[in-house]
């Protein structure tokens, strides 16, 4: 088995990522946001690329039973119902609704993912469960980190880290990783330690406690503290055990 890391979705295109099976990074924050809006009961997320395919999608949808979901620089987009910090991802506001979700890094990075064969939602609250997924798929993973803005950001290469360590030190197949899955092991190590600290000493960690987030840095390096994983079906992200429950038809298309 082989697993690659991106430390940042410039390094890779969809035609890469086509048929291949892959696990999308964002910890701070938009995959700790689907981790926790699924968990609560929304329907799916919808992710777009951009404010102007979330307006292109929001028209196809009917009005009480879907939200607009994400941010702009860390905070609320005009118009949308809820922005990007977990904790408003309640199960009063999401439960039974799909969520049209547009970030800044997270939900680019996962419409990049569109075709391919699998693809995880991962974070530090669900690692543990994202390592058995790819030790049960048995196949060969790359890692995306969503990054900042297309360039690397210290605690999705972190949690790289910890992911590919996890895999490396118990798999039942011999684990081969490239250069960058081997340095982010290597960064996990050493500041893997103190979760919390690194967090709030990484760039954009420092940016969300400035604009008032300090208490989502807490949640997002939570190990295994919602351990569930959001899939991509289709063009939306559900819960695995969802699949079969929700049987709503969408016909998302990127502009
Ligand atoms: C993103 O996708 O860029 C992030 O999740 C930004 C944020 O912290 O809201």
């Amino acid at each position: 088995m082989k697993i690659d890391v991106y430390f940042s979705p410039a390094q890779v295109d969809e035609m890469q990522l086509r048929d291949k099976n892959v696990v999308v990074i964002d910890v701070l924050r938009a995959s700790t946001t689907i981790v926790t809006a699924l968990n609560n009961g929304a329907r799916e997320i919808i992710p777009v690329g951009s404010i102007e395919s979330a307006v292109k999608v929001s028209g196809n949808l009917f009005g009480d039973v879907v939200l607009r979901g994400g941010e702009r620089n860390g905070k609320i987009i005009t118009g949308f119902n809820l922005g990007n910090s977990p904790s408003e991802y309640t199960e009063d506001a999401v439960k039974g609704k799909s969520i049209i979700f547009c970030t800044t890094n997270g939900s680019s990075a996962m419409v990049k993912a569109k075709y391919a064969k699998r693809m995880a939602v991962g974070g530090f609250i669900n690692v543990s469960l994202v390592a058995d997924f790819i030790r049960q798929a048995g196949e060969d993973f790359s890692i995306v980190c969503a990054g900042e803005k297309q360039l690397f950001c210290m605690e999705d290469a972190v949690c790289a880290g910890m992911l590919v360590k996890m895999l490396v030190e118990d798999s039942p197949v011999v684990v081969d990783v490239n250069d960058a899955a081997g340095a982010a092991q290597v960064l996990y190590k050493t500041v893997g330690k103190n979760l919390l600290k690194m967090a709030k000493s990484s760039d954009h960690g420092k940016y969300l406690v400035d604009i008032g987030f300090e208490s989502d840095l807490k949640t997002c390096v939570s190990v295994d503290s919602i351990p569930v994983l959001p899939l991509l079906i289709g063009n939306v992200i559900k819960l695995k055990k969802e699949e079969a429950k929700h049987s709503i038809t969408l016909d998302v298309q990127e502009g």
